[in-house]
């Protein structure tokens, strides 16, 4: 199952799903790496585990539907199964999103449906929640709403500061994002009409 992950920073992410495919453990097979940001750090990793990368300036872009259009035929140069937003952050237009519909994975530091968007952490401290956590769903064209694939849930400690409970989340979010890409590579994981299915059941 040929992938290729889009980032825009640190990627450590990314660092878990090639770690994960070294294993042998996932039949996925990572084609290649696409950053908006030339200094993001995931490239780096990508080009140390010998994996194509690419960046797409979306500020050389004339608009959002420019962009994205030289987005999809980046990635489709590529002929994925499945393409995987790895901490990209940029919103994609409907017209990219139904490209990919089905085949479009992201993860989210939140227990969705709470806390769609960004200072995800902070919000949930502020909050006083006493879980917090991650999701893995498939992208549909509502904003963090499509249908869940897999959650962590993290415990939230009195003394935790947004950073503190951001290091925990992105410990389970390097444990669910293989997982849920070794499901889809294997042909396990799907995204139905009704929602996504793993096994043919119902998540
Ligand atoms: C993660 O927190 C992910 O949930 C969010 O962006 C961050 C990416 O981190 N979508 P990294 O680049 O994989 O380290």
């Amino acid at each position: 199952c040929n992938v290729v992950v889009l980032i825009s920073g640190s990627g450590s992410n990314l660092q878990a799903l090639i770690d994960s495919i070294a294993t042998g453990d996932s039949p996925a097979r990572i084609r290649a790496v696409i950053s908006n940001r030339a200094d993001a750090y995931g490239l780096e990793r990508a080009k140390l585990a010998g994996i194509d990368t690419l960046v797409l300036d979306h500020k050389q872009f004339d608009g959002r539907e420019a962009f994205d259009a030289a987005l999809v035929e980046a990635i489709d140069g590529f002929d994925p199964q499945l393409v995987v937003l790895a901490g990209f952050m940029r919103i994609l237009s409907g017209g990219f999103v139904r490209h990919y519909e089905g085949r479009l994975l992201n993860i989210h530091p939140s227990l969705l449906p709470k806390y769609k968007g960004l200072h995800t952490h902070q919000r949930a401290l502020e909050a006083g929640d006493r879980e917090h956590g991650c999701s893995v769903h498939f992208v549909t064209e509502e904003l963090d709403g499509g249908p869940l694939v897999v959650q962590a849930v993290v415990p939230v400690q009195a003394d935790d500061t947004p950073e503190s409970l951001a290091q925990r989340v992105h410990a389970e979010e390097h444990r669910i994002y293989p997982l849920a890409v070794s499901w889809f590579a294997s042909g396990r994981l799907r995204h139905a009409d009704a929602g996504a299915l793993l096994d043919g059941q119902a998540l």
